[in-house]
């Protein structure tokens, strides 16, 4: 969602800025802007629609002198996209500017008070009160009136604040939102992603929630909520660069499809050695397993349908019942969780607001909760009694792919290890399921290496108005997936459906020509799913097929186009049957011209409810 970048220093302010927001466009945005001290005064430009708008009203930044200066990319929330509810939003007297990402709750009781003293309000922001409060409290100490103004604020937020009579002062502070800070041989930074900092050092730190830090010239002071000094952590970020970088490719999308392999082994390896899995990371004594009345798995988007994909299995590997739910539900629906309940949170970013909303939940309750999450040092990594972390590396582009075969991947091994300690599998299954899970990548290989056969499908197809996936089990979990990657990427309407859920209703819309892609890798339900196939065959849909080798002499019966992917135990199938279905989705959105990496509405981390 929304984007921070601060910096002070010895260089140009803006073009730092414009070089920052570029590298944060990937998180979803609608307008930008920045705020830079000429040494006199604090300027304000803010453009509507791409951050290119911004660029050229200011000539890349040239036109705008200063070394100390804040940028936005901002995501509407509370008002439309426009100039005027860009940020940095600017106090009445233009002495406070602030950037801010997440969502002050209370901003209509703060506007009243501060309308009844006068103030006038020029956007539908909530942010705006953060600028006229600060401003209200403003005493000459910029960070005693943030202080001041915090006390007051309720909600989630990463903020970077400056004052006009202050050039070379920037106040950031946090809760529920992120925000890092570093240092460089040219000047200090403040950001909500590191990603936006690379280009300068490796070297952060993770505010926590209630820390401000004072960015100067000489330096970043950090305080407590009491503001008290205190000294934090530097974390060496070890990514390159060039990870979150297109690397000569034409979209990140397709960039991070290719590092599947990679990434699938970085995440697996090295949590297997001696033939045995080996989760130091985590900390679930036996006696806490073999206790475990449940697990609840809860998630959001595509990381829910992980989630899915992981009930089938570990259910199957462990006999513990496990619940799925959407994070956004979990809350709401008096879940039934205590101390004897394992709940699993997945998360790429570690910042969706509903999982975090969830988790707490299930801590309140007296679960104990593990994480699988891929930003470290995140809220959810932060807050969790157990993290996992996927190694997939900075995920870019806005559909998550290998984050989410990372994902997957350790629900494999934490289903696995977890069997292992109730006794649940014997010592050759467990010995089987380590031999195939290694085999992963080199198949995820060479499934990439057939592409050219995805592309000319998604040629036949992409004109569809309306594609229908059908699954059952495990392959009902990647019809989700799948449906989900073609349209939020390429705009057409599409619907995942359990294969025999299909003829209790949705079958009405199957008529001539209607595309439905049946996933059928599952061999156990083969010939059940070959029955629903003929039926939407039987109403002249044309049907394309996603089998397994072992699958492909009768599937390809009732098909008319089909994809075939190699075997392997089918706990592991989602592995391989996922890499089509998002190759598929590329290419119709390559086809039908969509902006792939930046999807019209979404953002990369939802931080709002
Ligand atoms: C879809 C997608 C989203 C995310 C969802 C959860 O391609 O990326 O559905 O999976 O917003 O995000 P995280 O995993 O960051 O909690």
């Amino acid at each position: 969602m929304c984007g921070i970048v601060g910096y002070i220093g010895s260089e140009q302010a803006a073009p730092i800025l414009l070089e920052g927001l570029k590298m944060l466009e990937y998180r979803g945005y609608d307008s930008a802007g920045v705020s830079v001290h000429d040494g006199c005064r604090l300027n304000v430009i803010k453009a509507k629609g791409r951050l290119q708008a911004l660029s050229d009203m200011i000539d890349g930044g040239k036109a705008v002198c200063g070394a100390c200066g804040i940028g936005h990319t901002r995501w509407a929330t509370h008002g439309k996209p426009s100039d005027e509810n860009s940020h940095p939003q600017v106090s009445n007297s233009g002495n406070i500017a602030v950037v801010h990402n997440g969502i002050i709750e209370n901003y209509l009781q703060l506007k009243d008070f501060l309308s009844s003293r006068g103030v006038k309000f020029h956007s539908e922001t909530d942010t705006e009160v953060v600028a006229q409060l600060v401003d209200y409290y403003y005493e000459g100490d910029l960070l005693k009136a943030v202080h001041k103004a915090i006390d007051r604020i309720e909600g989630s937020y990463a903020l970077g604040i400056m004052a006009a009579d202050q050039p070379d002062k920037i106040v950031g502070v946090r809760k529920d939102s992120p925000l890092i800070v570093a240092c460089s041989e040219n000047g200090n930074f403040l950001a909500s992603d590191v990603t936006a900092v690379l280009k300068h050092t490796r070297d952060v730190i993770y505010l926590d929630d209630g820390n401000y830090a004072v960015l100067s010239l000489k330096g970043v002071e950090i305080y407590d909520s009491f503001l008290r000094p205190i000294d934090k952590k530097i974390s060496h970020v070890d990514w390159d660069i060039s990870s979150a970088e297109k690397g000569g490719y034409e979209h990140f999308m397709f960039k991070e499809i290719m590092e599947q392999p990679e990434v699938i082994r970085k995440t697996i390896a090295p949590r297997i050695r001696n033939k045995k899995i080996v989760l130091d990371e985590i900390n679930l004594s036996s006696d806490f397993i073999k206790s475990l009345s449940k697990i609840y798995i809860v998630a959001c988007g595509s990381s829910y349908h992980v989630g899915m994909v992981a009930k089938y299995n570990i259910e199957k590997l462990t006999r513990k019942p496990v619940e799925v739910a959407l994070a956004s539900e979990f809350r709401y629906c008096s879940p039934i969780v205590d101390n004897k309940t394992l709940v699993v949170c997945i998360s790429q970013s570690g910042t969706t607001a509903d999982t975090i909303a969830a988790l707490r939940e299930a801590k309140r309750l007296g679960g104990r909760v593990l994480s699988i999450v891929n930003v470290v040092g995140s809220t959810i990594a932060k807050e969790s009694d157990d993290v996992i972390y996927t190694w997939a590396g900075p995920e870019i582009a806005v559909a998550t792919t290998k984050a989410y075969s990372t994902q997957l991947a350790v629900t494999y091994l934490l289903g696995i290890y977890l069997a292992d300690c109730l006794g649940t599998i014997d010592k050759d299954e467990y010995e089987r399921f380590l031999n195939e899970i290694m085999t992963i990548p080199d198949k995820v290989e060479s499934i990439l290496k057939g592409k050219g056969h995805i592309q000319y499908l998604a040629s036949l197809y992409f004109n569809n108005q309306d594609i229908f996936f059908i699954g059952r089990n495990i392959d009902y979990a990647l019809s989700l997936e799948g449906s989900l990657k073609l349209k939020e990427i390429s705009y057409i309407h599409s619907e995942a459906y359990a294969a025999g859920e299909l003829k209790h209703g949705t079958i009405s819309l199957v008529e001539d020509g209607t595309l439905v892609i049946a996933v059928a890798t599952y061999q156990k339900l083969l010939e059940k799913t070959i029955s629903n196939i003929v039926e939407v065959k039987a109403r002249d849909a044309q049907v394309l097929s996603l089998t397994t080798e072992s699958g492909k002499p009768l599937v390809g019966q009732v098909s008319d186009n089909m994809i075939v992917i190699p075997d392997i135990d089918e706990l592991f199938l989602p592995s391989l049957a996922v890499v089509p279905l998002q190759l598929f989705a590329y290419y119709v959105a390559l086809m039908r011209g969509c902006d792939i990496d930046k999807p019209r509405n979404l953002a990369k981390s939802v931080t709002v409810e």
